[in-house]
């Protein structure tokens, strides 16, 4: 059984103050003890988090790191190990922000995801296509590229600790959100091409769904059988929306 992971990612928000108060709420949170929790504050705020966390069994993850995974001379870059000795377990790599506005490449994303894993931290993979490529039909061309371009590069034994999100770029805040049959045949799919390399390894890896989640269509999304849970962008920001979508993946 996988058991089911909502992380919500915070992007780039958040103050002092507002991240208390969101701490502040979460620890208000009646969260269920089935579902795997974090969070993805900025790297500023990873350390606040982290403290202000303790014990509820939420954790802590980052949006971004270095291709490099140790420190060095990389002015405004943060390495996986730095995550990983303030106190992160998971590292998003790949999020269609970073592909799409920073230009970041399948090359880049398949150092940075082997990066978070050397320093033993868990990378969440964002694979998913712009409208433009759903229209022309290449939905399924486009997230099995971004996906193999990892498997071809560090075998299929790099995703027994790793995560998979499937985000549709057309879906990303703007309040369209994918079906949940549409997501499920993208699911499936993401799990058929890992499947063809190691059926125990597709079967227990967790493929979360991200785009314009909120709990008013969290628990439809996550019932599908494909689906493990979900990256929560902007209904993360709000603590009781936050956690009645970790709620709806609970049993
Ligand atoms: P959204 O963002 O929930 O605001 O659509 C999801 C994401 O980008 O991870």
């Amino acid at each position: 059984m996988r058991r089911p992971l909502v992380a919500g990612n915070w992007k780039m928000h958040g103050t002092r103050a507002s991240v208390a108060e969101l701490i502040n709420g979460l620890r208000q949170q009646v969260l269920p003890a089935d579902v795997e929790i974090a969070v993805f504050p900025c790297s500023l705020h990873i350390a606040e988090v982290f403290g202000g966390l303790v014990g509820t069994g939420v954790t802590v993850g980052a949006q971004d790191c270095a291709v490099d995974p140790e420190q060095g001379a990389l002015t405004g870059e943060v390495a996986a190990s730095q995550l990983q000795d303030v106190g992160c377990a998971l590292v998003l790599v790949g999020h269609s922000e970073r592909r799409l506005l920073l230009g970041e490449t399948d090359a880049e994303v398949v150092r940075k995801f082997a990066a978070v894993q050397s320093c033993g931290l868990t990378p969440l993979l964002c694979v998913g296509e712009t409208l433009a490529q759903r229209e022309a039909g290449k939905t399924l061309d486009v997230v099995g590229a971004q996906l193999a371009s990892v498997v071809e590069a560090l075998g299929i034994e790099a995703f027994i600790r790793a995560v998979v999100a499937y985000e549709p770029v057309w879906a990303i805040g703007s309040g369209l959100t994918a079906s949940p049959e549409q997501a499920q045949q993208v699911h499936a799919a993401i799990r058929a091409q890992l499947a063809a390399q190691s059926a125990e390894v597709a079967c227990a890896v967790r493929i979360l769904y991200g785009g314009s989640v909120k709990a008013a269509n969290a628990a439809e999304l996550f019932g599908m059988p494909d689906i493990d849970g979900g990256l929560v962008g902007g209904a993360s920001l709000n603590a009781d929306e936050f956690g009645a979508i970790c709620r709806a993946a609970g049993s």
